[in-house]
Formats: structure tokens, sequence, C-alpha cells
């Protein structure tokens, strides 16, 4: 079972600039929530409470407001500073000691994910033993992203980061689940020409020793990109059209943590007080 999760929260946010000058991408808001808790809302669903967030070097603070070591969440929070964005494998390399001899699952802090049956997926991912598992989903412009083909038994065959020549329709989404090998694999890996470490490259090495799974969300799920400032304003738009509508929050921390049983109504109580008197801790009050 996997019991740890890492979440890739740095990054240059040059995309994103003026935005991101003085505040990490990864806190602005999406709709009602800083960003990273989409990607942590993840990680919880699957029941991952060992969590190490990576964040920029000279960040950390921001980060600690928000989602502080000693929190009333439930989660053991660990952090974790990266000097430069040198690619994402990186983060197994800096998460050696908090990985240690388990198997890790890691988000990409950008990362969103929505739909029926996604906890069900990843209870199943999480019982990952050997071998590596994608996340995959079928996106119009295939070209943006890490991009997967794909057998009947759902092997990968193929895998290449951002394809100038089309070989299917698959995105690689964020979210990845790994044995313990990782972090072994990781540090074999060369900067590419974009001077980064390549998570395609990683995933290809599970590739090759025929290793290497993936997990369809289809098209009842949704992920979205957060990658421009026009992706960033429409998935905002997504979440409020749901939320508005249904009457529930996507991506409630708290709300995870209760029905997870990691909390009580007294860190409920601590939460409220922690964001004061706003819409947010109204629908925490609701919940108890
Ligand atoms: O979003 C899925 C895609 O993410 C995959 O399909 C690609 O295979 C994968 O390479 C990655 O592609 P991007 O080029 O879009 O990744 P980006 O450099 O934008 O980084 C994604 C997140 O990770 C972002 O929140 C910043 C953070 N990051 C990135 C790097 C390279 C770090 O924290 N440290 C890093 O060194």
């Amino acid at each position: 079972m996997i019991k740890k999760g890492i979440i890739l929260a740095g990054g240059m946010g040059t995309r994103m600039s003026p935005l991101t000058k003085a505040v990490n991408k990864q806190l602005l808001p999406l709709y009602d929530k800083p960003l990273i808790y989409y990607p942590l809302s993840v990680l919880m669903l699957a029941g991952i409470r060992d969590i190490l967030i990576i964040v920029n070097k000279g960040q950390l603070s921001q980060f600690q407001k928000i989602l502080p070591k000693n929190n009333n969440l439930g989660l053991n929070i660990q952090y974790k500073e990266q000097l430069k964005p040198r690619g994402l494998p990186e983060a197994f390399i800096l998460g050696e000691k908090f990985i240690g001899k388990d198997n890790v699952a890691l988000i990409l802090g950008d990362n969103f994910f929505y739909g029926q049956s996604f906890t069900l997926k990843l209870k199943g991912c999480v019982k990952l033993k050997k071998g590596a598992t994608v996340f995959i989903h079928p996106v119009k412009n295939p070209n943006l992203y890490g991009v997967a083909k794909i057998n009947s038994q759902n092997k990968v065959l193929k895998i290449i980061e951002k394809p100038k020549k089309y070989i299917s329709n698959l995105a690689v989404t964020g979210l990845y689940f790994f044995d313990n090998n990782v972090v072994k694999y990781s540090k074999t890996l060369k900067p590419s020409q974009r001077k980064e470490i390549e998570i395609t490259d990683l995933l290809n090495i599970y590739r090759k020793k025929n290793n290497l799974n993936s997990e369809m969300l289809g098209r009842g799920g949704v992920w979205l990109d957060t990658g421009s400032i026009e992706d960033f304003y429409s998935a905002s738009n997504f979440i409020s059209t749901i939320e508005n509508r249904q009457g529930f929050k996507i991506a409630c921390l708290e709300e995870i943590s209760l029905k997870n049983k990691w909390i009580k109504i007294k860190e409920m109580k601590n939460q409220m007080s922690f964001y004061g008197n706003c819409e947010y801790s109204k629908y925490l009050k609701n919940l108890i």
C-alpha cells in the first residue's frame, strides 16, 4: 500500500508572470482555494497522509502559512526546498530520505482532477507493489504533454514528452505511482535539451522493464490544465459552476480528513478559527 506522497510545487511560474512574481503559482486562487489544495486533496482521497511538499528556495514560509507542519488536517506534512527547477524526477532525489524503503506517489502541484469513481481508481493505484502506474486522459492537444500509447491490457508501449508527431491522444497526467526503485532510477537520469531531467525518461526505464501500467481517467473524468492564465480561469469557472450547482466543495481538505476519520469536530473548529469568518468556514460549520 502506498502511504507516502510528494507534491511538486516549485517551478518558475514564468508563463503566469507577473502574477507569480511575488507568490508561488500553487498558492494562487483556483476559484475559492489555493491551487495546491486540489492536488493535496487527490493524495488524501487516495488515503495518503504522509506528505512531502517540494517548494522553491525562499518560498517555504508562504506555504507554511496555509499548510503548516502542525496542522489540523490529520496530515504529516514535511517540506523540502528545490534550489532550481531541474526537472520532475528531482522530487525523488530530494525526497530520498522521506521515501525511505517505501513506494511513493507523485502529483504535480498544478494538476486538477475531478470525476465520478476517481477515488475508487486512486484506491486501486495505491495497491501498487512493483513497477509504476501513470494516469492518462484523452485530450485534444496531446502535443503539449507527455503522451502514451497503450495496449489492450493498459500496458504502456510508448511514451514521449511533447511529441511533434502524433502518437495518440492520451496525455500522461501529473499523477504517478512508483515502487521504491524510483529513487535509484532518478539518479541515473541525464538532463534533456531543455536542461531538465525528464519524467518521461524515468517512465521509459520502467517501460523497458515491462513494468509501466496505466490507469485511464476516461470521458467521465476531468483533468484540467492550469498552465496558462486562460487555462487557470477556465478551471476556476469549472469549479465555480460545479460548487454553486451542487453545494459541495471540490477539494475541501477538512471534509476529506473528516470522512477518512483523521480528524474530529475539535480540529474542524480549529480550522474554522484559523480561516476566520469566511464562506469556507461556513461550509466547514455545515459539515459538523
Ligand atoms: O501536467 C502534466 C505534464 O507535466 C506531463 O504531461 C508531462 O509529461 C510533464 O513533463 C509535465 O509537463 P510540463 O512541461 O507541463 O511541466 P512543468 O515544467 O510545467 O511543471 C509542472 C509542475 O511541476 C509545475 O507546478 C511546476 C512544478 N515543477 C516543475 C519542475 C520542472 C517543480 O516544482 N520543479 C521542477 O523542477
